[in-house]
């Protein structure tokens, strides 16, 4: 059984969704139960090491056993424990549904904007009775971490093709032809959309669904932590009429198949990120802070 306490201070985490529940190309040196106003998180955080030393932590979102749904995740309680570590910049992994055609199942997203279909129905900030605080969240996730992950991570050739010998690509807004923004819908669930509520969300320029980036992308901000998340593409949700329907077996089957991808990506993106924070090169999360101080009145 691995300590329960760590005494060097950990800057990036890694939050891990479907069919990504730990890093095992990591050396684990650490399994910590962290306690918050909010209540424990997901699971307890692992701390693992990179082969140059740099400490990583890791949180399963759904649980270690994979037994939380999306509106049931203590994101309060994930995001509060990860700030109390010390973590100044959190990737975030989830598996997406695609909305438009050239995003094809096992592909990557990294998006830049966020349409909310879960306002109201989760506890969405930190800031409640006798606060009001208003983040800036016109840019929903962190643009330098957007930067190093589209400049560390070629969009073809970086990913493995397996079983159906199509080449996966990562999607980055930098990547596209008119340097449009990528949109993640974040959807409640646990059902899957309609084909009507599908084909609304192509009307409104919607990328790719899921049920996880909301709030956690809001409470991040909250926290001053520098956050993006990188989705996984796993089916066509339901607009498509070619295609049949989303089901849990497409998208569970196309996750386990892109399992490699996923933790190469994540491999890679542990690797720069640690050695940015570490230097401090391109001051990541340097410009949150202090950010929330001027968005608060009591
Ligand atoms: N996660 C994976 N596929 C999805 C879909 N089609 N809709 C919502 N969440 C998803």
């Amino acid at each position: 059984s691995l300590p329960h306490t760590f005494s060097k201070p950990v800057h990036l985490a890694v939050i891990g969704g479907t069919g990504l529940y730990e890093l095992p190309n990591l050396k684990p040196v650490a399994r910590l139960t962290v306690s918050t106003p909010w209540g424990f998180p997901s699971a307890p955080i692992t701390i693992a090491e990179t082969q140059s030393g740099e400490a990583v932590a890791f949180l399963a979102r759904h649980g270690p056993h994979h037994d939380l749904l999306p509106t049931d995740v203590p994101l309060r309680a994930n995001i509060a424990a990860l700030k109390k570590v010390g973590v100044k910049a959190i990737i975030a992994f989830s598996a997406v549904g695609s909305l438009q055609q050239e995003i094809r199942p096992r592909d990557f997203v990294v998006p830049t904007q966020i349409i909310d279909r879960t306002k109201g129905i989760r506890p969405s900030t930190f800031f409640e009775k006798g606060f009001v605080a208003h983040a800036m969240f016109g840019e929903p996730f962190d643009l330098k971490l957007n930067k190093i992950i589209a400049d560390s991570i070629p969009t073809k050739g970086f990913l493995e093709a397996h079983d159906t010998d199509v080449e996966p690509i990562l999607h980055t807004k930098q990547h596209t032809s008119n340097g449009e923004d990528l949109t993640v819908i974040c959807m409640e669930g646990p059902q899957f959309s309609t084909r009507a509520e599908s084909k609304m969300y192509r009307s409104w320029g919607g990328s790719v669904i899921n049920m996880s980036v909301l709030p956690e992308a809001k409470l991040a901000r909250e926290a001053e932590i520098a956050y993006q998340m990188i989705c996984m593409s796993t089916d066509y949700d339901s607009w498509n009429e070619s295609e049949e329907p989303v089901t849990v077996e497409t998208v569970v089957g196309n996750l386990k198949a892109n399992s490699s991808n996923a933790l190469k990506v994540a491999s890679k993106l542990i690797e720069v990120v640690s050695e940015d924070l570490r230097t401090g090169k391109l001051g990541l999360g340097s410009d949150l802070e202090g950010s929330m101080k001027y968005s608060v009145s009591t």
